[in-house]
């Protein structure tokens, strides 16, 4: 028999309505990614000739902002039903190829389960993808007489007998391009509400007669999963973490509070990782060996090497961290910053698009941004780079063995040379181009027989 192409299309045009939100369902956030993305990369990974995606104009505008975004796009402009959406897209399939259709609300679709349609097709002329669950509410209901399908029936025009049964339907079907012109075209409309019901067509196709209609099953009933609204959306999440931290704990991490961690992304790790409550990883995140990460943590695309600890309610954004640094409590490390090893970064200390090197301590209460700063470099509490004038950012450089004293400001562009010393509450506005002590002169002054008591009494009266 001749091998078919396959197209697959993906149905996400849908208003959404039960997610309570103007914005698109399936691009609702699971995890670290879209709905959406979950079937975009199962239908990826299954190579078809070409993918389909039918939506509505507003998804369509979301996406098209979206980068290295080049799947072919249907607009569906009147969400008139899940069998309007198909035939929306029949006219971009051909005939003599094989027609995969996922719902872009059901992100858990394995590519195997696929598959194993593709296979059973070569037995049929329309197979099905149904399961069967403990809590059918809410999806169409297999129809069979003998044995055989012969249709669906949604839930809310299902009577009592019908909603019994437990073997749902997924939406995911193969057949092949001309059949499912054919049926798109017999298909009428919903009297009730005025839509076109893709599984219409299992009926359509029974009653022709002749037609072979096979189903196959998942691996696991998760697969067939939709989300219609937040409470869906929730339990899948829930599901998806169950497994990232079952999964983590299997590979040897210590999760001190597992049910109180989230991992919405990838993460790559070494042996002896410590994670405590309330942690938050997102995006890509690398770990080497003997890590700490402290209660209250969030950590977005960072790397950090061994022996480093993370102390509490520490935020760490885009960072590269090196080996045997402790960084926080309470700590903002942000955007594009690289510390080299031995690196101590204390409480309230905020860095941005900044290179520290070896040995140097931020300990307490500063602000560096758009910095170089050198090794062995002693930034006193409150030292501030003054790195924006309103109009532009500039950059300050430190170099090696620098001592600057508490409450000290740094006017940027500038530059430190190294082995300097700068005086406690020093305002820097000049390079300093040679090692030496830079102060301010600021004159103490007295005022005698003042006290901050006796001006009270006085305003008093
Ligand atoms: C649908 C099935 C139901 C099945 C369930 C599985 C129909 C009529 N019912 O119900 O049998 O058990 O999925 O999850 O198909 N969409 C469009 N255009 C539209 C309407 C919907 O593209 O006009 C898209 C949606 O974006 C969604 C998918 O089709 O991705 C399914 O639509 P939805 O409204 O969620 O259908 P269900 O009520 O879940
Ligand atoms: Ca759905």
């Amino acid at each position: 028999m001749l091998k078919l192409d396959t197209t697959i299309i993906i149905l996400a045009a849908g208003k959404g309505s039960r997610m309570k939100s103007d914005y698109p369902k399936v691009l609702h956030i699971l995890g670290d990614k879209t709905i959406l993305e979950y079937v975009l990369n199962t239908a990826k990974s299954i190579n078809p000739k070409k993918i389909i995606l039918v939506c509505n104009n507003n998804t369509k505008k979301i996406l098209s902002n979206m980068k290295n975004f080049s799947i072919e796009i249907v607009v569906q402009k009147e969400q008139k039903g899940t069998g309007d959406a198909l035939i929306t897209a029949s006219k971009n399939f051909l005939d003599n190829e094989n027609i995969i259709v996922l719902y872009g609300d059901m992100p858990l679709i394995s590519s195997i389960s696929i598959k194993k349609l593709q296979e059973s097709k070569k037995k049929s002329d329309l197979s099905l993808l149904t399961s069967n669950i403990k809590n059918p509410s809410g999806y169409g209901r297999i129809l069979r007489k003998n044995g055989y399908v012969i249709g669906i029936i949604e839930e809310k025009y299902a009577n009592n007998q019908e909603k019994l049964i437990k073997e749902v339907y997924s939406g995911t079907f193969i057949t092949q391009g001309k059949d499912l012109k054919r049926w798109l075209s017999k298909i009428h409309y919903n009297n009730h509400n005025q839509e076109i019901y893709a599984t219409e067509i299992i009926k359509i196709a029974y009653l022709e007669g002749g037609n072979i209609i096979k189903t196959v099953k998942p691996l696991n009933y998760k697969e067939i999963l939709g989300i219609n609204n937040k409470l869906q959306l929730s339990i899948l999440e829930k599901m998806i973490q169950q497994e990232k931290i079952e999964n983590l704990l299997l590979s040897g991490v210590t999760l001190k509070d597992p049910y109180n961690f989230n991992l919405r992304g990838t993460l790559k790790h070494g042996e002896n990782i410590e994670i405590d409550s309330g942690v938050i990883l997102e995006g890509n995140i690398i770990l080497g060996n003997n890590i700490k990460i402290n209660a209250g943590c969030i950590i977005k695309n960072s790397f950090i090497n061994h022996h480093s600890q993370i102390k509490e309610y520490t935020i760490i954004e885009n960072v590269k961290i090196g080996k045997n640094c402790i960084i926080g409590p309470f700590c903002h490390l942000r955007n594009k910053t690289i510390l080299k090893n031995n690196i101590h970064i204390g409480n309230y200390v905020e860095i941005k698009e900044s290179i520290i090197n070896e040995k140097t301590k931020i300990k307490h209460l500063s602000y560096i941004g758009n910095s170089k700063i050198g090794s062995q470099v002693n930034i006193g509490a409150g030292t501030i780079t003054c790195n924006y004038d309103g109009f532009k950012k500039s950059k300050t450089t430190i170099g090696d063995n620098v001592f600057i004293g508490s409450n000290t400001e740094l006017i940027a562009p500038i530059n430190i040379s190294k082995n300097t010393t700068i005086a406690a509450g020093t305002t820097v506005r000049k390079n300093v181009d040679k090692p030496c002590l830079v102060y301010n002169t600021k004159k103490q002054k007295y005022k005698e027989n003042w006290s901050y008591i006796n001006k009270n009494k006085k305003t008093n009266t």
